[in-house]
């Protein structure tokens, strides 16, 4: 079947350059980290926006392209999502609903539920992912790898806010259920992630924690390991 192409334009990278660059963006992504504690100082629209732009560029199952970036500025939408995270996160932490493995596991990067950086941080962005889509005739569109389609996303909108020079927190109030209905959204689509945007505070610190080595999350195979398999 003939289908239109354009054709594939890759970044100019001269072989010279191209470890150097390497090693600089490693350094950079290296220096990301979930940031709790925001400063209230103003973000222009147009660097979420852009974000927003730079992570629909992903690649998704099919190209159905199955996320909703919502955005979310007004005090009092936030106030809104503050109290009903909250309502959650307590029920988790005090409630008794967090496993006993999972709690021990949080300790380590002093999480409670207490959330004022939802109300704190000037944005908050909320993925959806559409389960499936509508079509302007009502029908079901049929979307493939959502939640790995929309992972991506989340992740590549993670990286563009923080070459921004921007904060955020991967936050999963959960269950995150609250958030369709208290902002609105229709039936195929689903809370994924909750982003709080901003600059962190000034006296903003973070877990310390450790990352792991290549060696740790590489494994290397080649025909010979696998003994003519
Ligand atoms: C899917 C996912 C859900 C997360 N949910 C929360 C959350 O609800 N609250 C929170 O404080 N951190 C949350 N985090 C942030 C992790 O705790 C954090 O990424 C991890 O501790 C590593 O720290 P770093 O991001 O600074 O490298 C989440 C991260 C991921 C990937």
């Amino acid at each position: 079947m003939e289908y239109p192409t354009v054709p594939y334009r890759s970044l100019q990278v001269s072989r010279g350059e191209r470890l150097e660059m390497a090693a600089h963006i490693l350094e950079e992504m290296a220096q990301r980290r979930s940031v709790r504690h925001f400063s209230n100082r103003e973000v222009p629209r147009e660097l979420i926006e852009t974000a927003i732009l730079a992570a629909s560029t992903a690649p998704s199952g099919a190209h159905m392209q199955p996320w909703t970036f919502v955005l979310v500025s007004d005090p009092e939408v936030k106030r809104r999502i503050r109290v009903a995270a909250e309502e959650e996160e307590r029920e988790n932490y005090e409630g008794g609903r967090l496993p006993p493995h999972w709690r021990e596991d949080l300790a380590r990067l002093g999480t409670t539920s207490d959330k004022p950086f939802l109300e704190t941080a000037p944005w908050l962005v909320v993925i959806f992912e559409q389960r499936y889509g509508v079509r302007p005739d009502g029908s079901r569109q049929h979307h493939y790898y959502v939640k790995e389609s929309v992972g991506i996303a989340a992740g590549m909108f993670i990286d563009a806010l923080h070459r921004m020079g921007l904060a955020t927190l991967t936050h999963t109030p959960s269950p995150m259920a609250f958030l369709r209905t208290l902002l609105n959204r229709p039936e195929n689509e689903r809370p994924f992630i909750l982003f709080p945007i901003g600059y962190a505070a000034e006296d903003c610190e973070v877990p310390d924690l450790d990352r792991k080595s290549l060696g740790d999350v590489m494994i290397e195979v080649t025909d010979d390991d696998l003994g003519g398999v």
